[in-house]
C-alpha cells in the first residue's frame, strides 16, 4: 500500500475521522487510538477549537510545589512538567528560602515591543525623523485597533525608531511599545503593527515587510531575589559552592546554557500549567541571557557579609492571565485559581521566584552532593513503571535498583522477572 501524507481537506475532518486516518497510516491499534483520544479534562471538541488537525490531547503530570513565600504571601505553585525531581526541588529550595522571609519580587510595566521593518528607504535617517514626527498619529492609529485594551488601561504608549545595518543595506525598524496589561499581548501588538504599517510606508516611501511582536521583551521584566541563611543551605561551604557554580556559568556559555535550563525547568512548569506560550518565554529568556554580547546566566548568586546566600533573577516575562489559551483550557483556569494571582505581572513575578528557587536547588545539589543521589529513586520509579511494574512491585524494584546503584531499564526488567519468579507478586 502506498501511503502519502499529502492530504487536502484533512482539517475539515472531525478528530475521530482524522484519528481513523492516522490509525490506518501508522498501523495503530484501536487501543492506541483510544489513548490519543482519552483527553481527560480537555474535551476533544475544545481541543479541536484550540489548534488545527486535532486527533487527541497530550496529558502531562501536574504537580504542586509547596513552601513558597513570596512578598510575605504563601503560594501553592502548579507545575506541569514531565521531568522527575523538578517539583520536589522547587519545594525544597522554597523551604530553604523561608529562612529569611522567602522571595521578594518586582516587575516593570507589561510593555511588549512590536517591530515594523521598512526597507528600500532612500534616506533612512530622514525617514526615522519622519516616523518620530508622526508619533502621535501612529499611536492613535494603533490604539484604535484595541479599544478593549485601552479601556483596561493599556495600549500603545510610545515608539522607537532605529536604523540597522542588514546584509541588504540599511533598514528602518519602528518599534511600537504597547502596554498589554493582563494579556500576553501577541495578538494586540501584531494587529497594531499591521495597522500602522501602511502609514509608515507612506511617510518613508519605503517598503514594509515584517510587522510582528519581539520576544526579546526587555520592557516587560520580572525580578525575584532572596536571602537564604547559610544554616538553611547547609553552611558557608555550601554557600561558597553555589557562588562558584554561578561564577562557572558567568564565565562559560556551555555551563550557562544548562544553568538557565534549570531556571526554565521551574518557570516553564508554571507557564505550561497556566497554558501560556512557553516558546515565547524561552526565546525571551535566552535572548536576554545574551544581551551583553555573550551568553550568560540569568541569575546571580553572591555571599553577603553574614555569610548568607543572596540570589537574584531578572528576565523578560511575556505571559498573560486573560486571552489566549489561559482562559480556555480548563486545567489552566484551575491552576490560575490555585495561584490566586490578580494580574499578569503578579504571575510573572511568581514565575521568576520559582525560577530562582529551581536554580538554587540545582546549584546546591550540583555543588554539594551531586544531582544523581536525589534523582536516583525518581528515575528508578520511571524505569520500573516503563518496564511494566505495577503496585507494590514498583517499590520493590525501585528499592533494589537504588541499593545496587544500577538504575536502568534492563535491570528493572530483570528484577521484575526475578520478583515474579520468586512469587513476590
Ligand atoms: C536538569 O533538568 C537541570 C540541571 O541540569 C540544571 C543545572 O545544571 O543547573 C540540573
Amino acid at each position: 500500500m502506498s501511503r502519502t501524507s499529502e492530504l487536502s481537506g484533512f482539517y475539515k475532518l472531525t478528530p475521530q475521522e482524522r484519528a481513523q486516518f492516522v490509525k490506518e497510516f501508522a498501523g495503530l491499534t484501536g487501543e492506541e487510538v483510544g489513548i490519543l483520544q482519552s483527553t481527560g479534562s480537555l474535551k476533544l471538541e475544545l481541543a479541536d477549537r484550540m489548534i488545527e488537525n486535532v486527533v487527541g490531547a497530550f496529558p502531562i503530570p501536574l504537580g504542586i510545589a509547596v513552601n513558597f513565600l513570596i512578598n510575605g504571601r504563601d503560594y501553592l505553585i502548579p507545575m506541569a512538567i514531565e521531568e522527575p525531581s523538578v517539583v520536589a526541588a522547587a519545594s525544597y529550595a522554597a523551604k530553604m528560602a523561608r529562612s529569611k522571609g522567602g522571595f521578594f519580587t518586582s516587575s516593570t510595566e507589561p510593555i511588549m515591543i512590536g517591530q515594523i521593518q521598512t526597507v528600500s528607504v532612500d534616506n533612512p535617517y530622514g525617514a526615522k525623523m519622519a516616523i518620530l514626527a508622526a508619533k502621535s498619529e501612529i499611536l492613535k492609529k494603533a490604539n484604535e485597533q484595541d479599544p478593549m485594551l485601552v479601556s483596561a488601561g493599556g495600549g500603545a504608549r510610545d515608539l522607537n525608531v532605529k536604523v540597522i545595518d542588514a546584509n541588504s543595506g540599511p533598514m528602518v525598524i519602528t518599534e511600537l511599545l504597547v502596554d498589554c496589561r493582563d494579556a500576553m499581548g501577541a495578538n494586540a501588538v501584531n494587529t497594531m503593527a499591521e495597522a500602522v504599517a501602511p502609514f509608515i510606508e507612506r511617510i518613508t516611501k519605503g517598503r514594509v515587510y515584517l510587522r510582528i511582536i519581539s520576544n526579546l521583551a526587555t520592557k516587560r521584566l520580572a525580578r525575584a531575589w532572596t536571602v537564604v541563611a547559610k544554616e538553611a543551605v547547609g553552611g558557608e561551604e555550601v554557600v561558597d559552592g553555589i557562588v562558584e557554580a554561578y561564577n562557572f556559568a558567568a564565565a562559560d556559555p556551555f555551563r550557562a546554557a544548562t544553568h538557565n535550563k534549570g531556571i526554565l525547568n521551574g518557570i516553564i512548569g508554571v507557564v505550561v500549567a497556566t497554558c501560556n506560550d512557553h516558546r515565547a518565554v524561552e526565546a525571551g529568556a535566552h535572548a536576554y541571557a545574551a544581551r551583553m554580547g555573550h551568553y550568560g546566566p540569568l541569575t546571580v548568586w553572591e555571599k553577603n557579609k553574614d555569610g548568607d546566600l543572596v540570589g537574584s533573577l531578572e528576565l523578560p516575562m511575556a505571559i498573560g492571565i486573560i486571552g489566549g489559551a489561559t482562559k480556555v483550557h480548563p486545567v489552566a483556569r484551575v491552576a490560575l485559581k490555585i495561584l490566586g494571582v490578580k494580574t499578569a505581572n503578579e504571575l510573572g513575578e511568581v514565575m521568576a521566584a520559582v525560577g530562582l528557587a529551581q536554580n538554587l536547588a540545582a546549584l546546591r545539589a550540583l555543588s554539594h552532593e551531586g544531582l544523581q543521589r536525589g534523582h536516583m529513586s525518581l528515575h528508578a520509579r520511571n524505569f520500573a513503571i516503563s518496564a511494566g511494574a505495577t503496585g507494590e512491585l514498583v517499590d520493590l524494584v525501585v528499592e533494589r535498583m537504588v541499593e545496587e546503584r544500577k538504575v536502568r531499564l534492563d535491570r528493572a526488567k530483570e528484577l521484575i522477572d526475578e520478583f515474579k519468579k520468586r512469587g513476590k507478586m
